[in-house]
């Protein structure tokens, strides 16, 4: 059996950011402006939930952490290295991906600051030296990180991304792999909550090649954030296995992060809510998946 700790979308930040003259006019204007005055008393207890939730999660013996990305409000260095040090990132071996957050502008991407504070949660097997995707054996299990954020231009553009090269090494990698269950983690999401598809500007553009290396790959399971409201399918539409959304970690009303037991092909699941009174984490819903692949 092994048990997996998954969380997402923390949304921290940090004094003393670096603005630049770029910086306002390029989509972190947007995004602070969205941050500071619909956000930010929404995240106010952030800082303090992910130190309970990393005392909660080392007590309650997890083999692994697995972080579905959106460290960070606006992908600044400082915030990304304030979210790694909150996350105690290398204390616990984990697994982390960025999120559309952390990849706010197209500089945010390029400048390496996720993949540089979060190095020891991406260490693993991968092609060549690419970055992504990489894959992390867990006991019986794989856990496959991919990167879907892009670093987008304009204001209203949340949508992710894998690209045409990065799937071709996702589908070297799958079939490389030795046996056992193998276990995706990407940022976006496959559907919404409601079993419709995300956005144009809020989705995963090349879903369905994803889902087709997916697929031909032998995944049994999709971890992802992104959305902030926890919620799972057994086997959503157009997808041979099922899925996980964590929802978010921090944001008032909706703290949770997910606790998975994973033992013969069966998850056993625990949602596991911030409650503010107590300052601690209980538990909230269970579910059951089965991890063997379907037909479509
Ligand atoms: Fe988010
Ligand atoms: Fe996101």
């Amino acid at each position: 059996m092994i048990r997996l700790a998954h969380f997402s979308d923390i949304h921290l930040s940090a004094s003393g950011l670096d603005w630049t003259l770029r910086d306002w006019f390029s989509k972190r204007l947007t995004s602070w402006l969205n941050h500071r005055f619909r956000r930010r008393h929404k995240f106010g207890l952030a800082d303090e939930i992910v130190e309970r939730m990393m005392s909660d999660v080392q007590e309650r013996c997890i083999d692994h952490l697995i972080f579905s990305g959106d460290a960070t409000t606006l992908g600044f260095d400082a915030e990304v290295r304030r979210a790694a040090e909150a996350l105690q990132v290398g204390r616990m071996p984990g697994l982390a991906v960025p999120g559309n957050h952390d990849y706010c502008t197209l500089r945010a991407a390029r400048s390496g600051a996720f993949e540089r504070h979060f190095a020891p949660w991406q260490e693993g097997r991968r092609i060549g030296d690419h970055r992504y995707p990489f894959a992390q054996q867990v006991g019986p299990a794989w856990l496959i990180g991919v990167n879907a954020a892009t670093g987008n231009r304009w204001p209203w553009d949340a949508a992710g991304s894998v690209g045409a090269e990065q799937l071709q090494r996702l589908k070297q990698l799958l079939a490389e792999l030795g046996p056992g269950l193998r276990i995706l983690v990407v940022h976006y999401p496959i559907c919404l909550s409601s079993g419709r598809p995300e956005s144009f500007r809020h989705g995963l553009r090349d879903l369905n090649a994803l889902l087709g290396v997916a697929h031909a790959g032998g995944v049994n399971l999709w971890l992802h954030g992104h959305r902030h409201s926890p919620y799972y399918f057994q086997q959503p539409t157009g997808a041979s296995f099922p899925v996980i959304c964590a929802g978010t970690a921090t944001q008032r009303d909706l703290w949770s992060y997910g606790e998975y037991a994973i033992d013969d092909g069966q998850l056993q699941a625990v949602r596991r809510v911030y409650d503010p009174a107590g300052r601690c984490f209980r538990d909230a819903q269970t579910f059951a998946l089965q991890l063997t692949a379907h037909k479509l």
